[in-house]
Parts: structure tokens; sequence; C-alpha cells
């Protein structure tokens, strides 16, 4: 795909990340037997992918905002656009060691998300796609999987950790939803769990307490790639709810349902 310059960028910037996320993984799995833990050295490493992206996208594109993880919210004098980006999605796998953790970096205009890219270091996996452009990875282009029956299907959803007051929701959806489908995947990286619905490797997604940065990227992936994405609550904002539902053609609006009809 011949993707615009923005598009270029965001690449660019999601594989300099990478290449430095990469080299400090190596170091945590030497950490795991310290007494004190890998904690603050991924902290570290967190903060200096964003540092990586911002000084990339910021340094290019001096005009748009920025919405960060690790440094937050700041205004662009092109109030239209602004760059969305989590560093290290998926940092509790990294801190234990897991490859299975991605660079997500999203370009939002007039409120839309327009390009995304999605960059699984560990298994050099480049995801991204921009708006009427399809979506890919690597070389080869996205399609979701075309199966049509619940019960063969595969959900991915995040389950909330640390007494977050939307697990009891969440274990609703999954009684509602495992006796009917094939099978529910928690692998902790919420990026990685769109751009897997998008290459057709899962058949749809949901959670509940999400942030803008951890799903922006994924979600544009998932249209270009011919999938539905929407809020769980009908009517709602995605990012402002940050409660979303992702699916195949044929089988979001059967996950909608399921999850919907919970209280
Ligand atoms: C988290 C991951 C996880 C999801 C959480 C996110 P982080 O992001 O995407 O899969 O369930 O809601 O906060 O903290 O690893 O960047
Ligand atoms: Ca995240």
């Amino acid at each position: 795909m011949q993707g615009s310059a923005n598009l270029n960028l965001m690449i660019k910037a999601a594989r300099k990340a990478g290449r430095s996320l990469v080299k400090d993984f190596r170091e945590v799995e030497n950490l795991q037997v310290s007494a004190k833990g890998p904690g603050d050295f991924v902290s570290k490493a967190d903060r200096e992918a964003e540092r990586i992206i911002k000084e990339e996208l910021r340094g290019a594109r001096p005009s748009y905002g920025w919405l960060g993880e690790e440094t937050g919210a700041e205004d662009g004098e092109d109030p239209t656009r602004r760059w969305i980006v989590d560093p290290l999605d998926g940092t509790t796998n990294f801190l234990h060691g897991l490859p299975h953790w991605a660079v997500s970096i999203a370009l939002e205009h007039k409120g839309e998300v327009v390009a995304g890219v999605v960059f699984d270091a560990a298994k050099d996996e480049l995801y991204y796609a921009e708006k009427g452009l399809g979506a890919f990875m690597n070389e080869s282009r996205l399609r979701v999987s075309g199966r049509r029956h619940m019960i063969e299907a595969i959900f991915a959803t995040g389950v909330p950790f640390g007494g977050r007051s939307t697990l009891p929701a969440t274990l609703q959806d999954l009684a509602r939803l495992m006796p009917v489908c094939a099978g529910v995947r928690r692998w902790g990286a919420a990026a990685l769990d769109l751009a897997y619905v998008a290459s057709g490797r899962y058949d749809g997604y949901w959670e509940r307490g999400i942030n803008a940065w951890d799903m922006a990227a994924g979600l544009i992936l998932v249209k270009e790639a011919g999938g539905f994405v929407g809020p769980v609550r009908e009517g709602r904002d995605i990012f402002e709810s940050g409660a979303v539902i992702a699916g195949n053609a044929e089988l979001y609006e059967p996950l909608c349902k399921i999850l919907r009809e919970a209280a």
C-alpha cells in the first residue's frame, strides 16, 4: 500500500520505539530473578518509547495535538488533528517477559481516527491502516474472518484487574458468551486484540473500561479490514465510555446482542 506521508511517519516512529523496546525486553528477562524485579526498569522503557514517538511525530508535525498514555493530553495549534499514542500496550506482559505487547499510534482528524499503526515488535508484525485504503500486516492485506456461527468463533477481551469497577459486568459477559462460542482469550494487549480481529485470528473483541490510546489504532484496523466497531451501550461515544465491541461482519451483531443484554 502506498501510504500517506503521515502514515509513513507513524510507521517510522513505531519501528524506532519498537527497536528500543525490544532491546529493553531482553533485559527484562534477566531482571525477573532479581529481588526488586523489573518494575522500575519497565516504567523507564515505557517512558523512553513515548519520548521517541513524540520526538518523531511532533518534530515533523508540530501543530498537531497529542494524547499519550505516559505524558497525557496537549493541545496543538491545529485543533482538528491529534496523535493518540500508547507506547507500550501490554505492559504487564512486557514486565513478565511475555512476548505479547505492541506500540500503538493513531491519527485522529475531526474526531475520527484516519490512520493507525500497531507494531508487535517482538514478532515483527506491523499492522497499519488508513481510511479508505484498507488494512495490512507487513505486506499482506488484512480481512476479518468469515465465520458465521457463534459456536465456531473465538473472542478476545480484557478482564479488569486490581479491583476495577468493570469486573462484575465483565464476569457477567463471560458467563453469557462462553457457553455459546468456541472460546474467549485474554492475552493482555488490547491493541493486538483488535489487530487480531482485523487479521481474522479472532472473530471479535470487547472490553469495558479501556482508554482511547489502547484502542484508537486498532479500531481503524478492524474497520478497514471489513469489520465493525461500536460502543457497548448504544449511542455512547466509544472513547468517552471506554467500552467497545468489535467483530467480523457476520458476528458483530450477535456479539452486540449478547453483551448489550447484560445489566
Ligand atoms: C492494557 C492492555 C490490556 C487491557 C487494559 C489496558 P496497558 O493496557 O491493553 O489488554 O485489558 O484495559 O489498560 O496498561 O498494558 O498499556
Ligand atoms: Ca494500553
